[in-house]
């Protein structure tokens, strides 16, 4: 079957029909999720950039944009090329875009749609602005801030400096702001307030210096599911979630729970032959080899059968331990339903994603930018 062609008749069939194993997602849930965060960004007066490189998926990056978001945010230079190509735009590239194949790319972006990339290095920034230039284009620049994640990202003092030089270019890359991911912070409730008083220091500083150096600032990018409530903390004027939309194993803690997880994997037993476990058609290229959360077993978790645990996963395989609830009773051929561990890891080893609503398919998504890895 082709990369993302829909299988004729599926839409309007009951997911329960669909061949497993298969990616869908709750569209009431998807849409509750959507319309959430928008209304968090227009009441704290925040500009929401969703990352898409959740969902990779146009009709959703469409659904976001029609909630109120003011761009999309991706990763890799690839995924940036699909989504303009798409017709979307303001985009976000927010990763270091290293090489002359990446720069060439989101030199072609710019000429298409408003970019703006996040870097951390003149390594990145003068090439892609040398490049911009001499096409006649323009891309706005935030300088990453690293805020505790210790992944990309510059301290307050390197930031400027960098903000300096990217100032100084005359021309390709027009500075900004600043941009941060606060992505270390997983915890709940008070530790995540915590957290973002220190993050919010560390913005802060940073915004004294470029202030002391005349340094243009309007935009400050920043965000995370995790946090993405207590945002207003934080001195940002942008957002960046991106598993907020599907959420997950993994995220179903503080504002969120697994209720309202949007994404399923639809998996079938194919074998009960060795007695106290089944076995699932939806191994790690099907559900990714994610682990569990802290203080969690399993490879994702079935909420309707709740002594079912996924202890291993082959390629094609995903070895449950049944328990003596109801997974005990299930046969060959019966359909078990698991929310991931990692809604974006998942997303990415799907063709296409099932848009069901109480339990009928509406829509079946292509996943545009999925294995855009460049
Ligand atoms: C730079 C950056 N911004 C935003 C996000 C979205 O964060 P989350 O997955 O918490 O929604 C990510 C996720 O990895 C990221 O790396």
């Amino acid at each position: 079957m082709r990369a993302g062609a829909a299988v004729e008749g599926e839409v309007g069939r009951a997911v329960a029909e669909l061949e497993t194993p298969a990616l869908t997602v709750d569209l009431d849930r998807l849409e509750a999720n959507v319309a959430r965060a928008a209304a968090y960004a227009r009441e704290r007066c925040l500009a929401l950039h969703p990352h898409a490189k959740t969902h990779k998926t146009a009709e959703i990056a469409r659904l976001q944009l029609a909630a109120g978001a003011a761009g999309i945010t991706v990763a890799k230079s690839e995924e940036a090329a699909l989504f303009a190509a798409a017709g979307f735009g303001p985009l976000l590239a927010h990763y270091p875009s290293v090489g002359p194949a990446k720069v060439e790319r989101l030199v072609g972006v710019a000429a298409v749609a408003d970019l703006t990339v996040a870097l951390d290095s003149w390594a990145a920034a003068e090439p892609l602005a040398r490049a911009l230039a001499a096409a006649g284009r323009q891309a706005e620049a935030l300088i990453e801030l690293d805020v505790g994640l210790r992944r990309t990202g510059l301290d307050p003092a390197g930031a400027v400096e960098l903000a300096r030089r990217v100032e100084g270019l005359g021309g390709g890359l027009r500075l900004a702001g600043l941009s941060c991911y606060p992505g270390h912070l997983r915890g709940e409730g008070g530790e995540i307030e915590a957290g973002l008083a220190a993050v919010a220091a560390t913005l802060g500083e940073a915004i004294e210096l470029f202030d002391a150096a005349g340094l243009r600032r309007e935009r400050i990018s920043g965000g995370s599911t995790r946090t993405l409530y207590c945002s207003h903390l934080t001195p940002v004027t942008e957002l960046r979630p991106g598993n907020y939309v599907f959420l997950d194993r993994a995220e179903a803690v503080g504002p969120y729970s697994l209720e309202d997880c949007a994404l399923r994997v639809q998996a079938s037993v194919i074998s009960t032959a060795v007695p106290g476990q089944v076995v699932l058609d939806s191994g790690s290229k099907t559900l990714s080899e994610a682990g569990p959360p802290a203080g969690l077993r399993g490879f994702g978790i079935a909420p309707d059968l709740p002594g079912l645990e996924v202890e291993r996963l082959n390629e094609e395989h995903a070895v449950a331990r049944v328990g003596d609830g109801d997974a005990a009773g299930l046969a060959v051929g019966d359909r078990v339903e698991l929310i991931p561990n990692h809604a974006c890891s998942c997303v990415n080893l799907h063709d296409r994603l099932y848009a069901q609503r109480a339990g009928v398919v509406e829509a079946v998504f292509p996943l545009l930018a999925r294995g855009a890895v460049h």
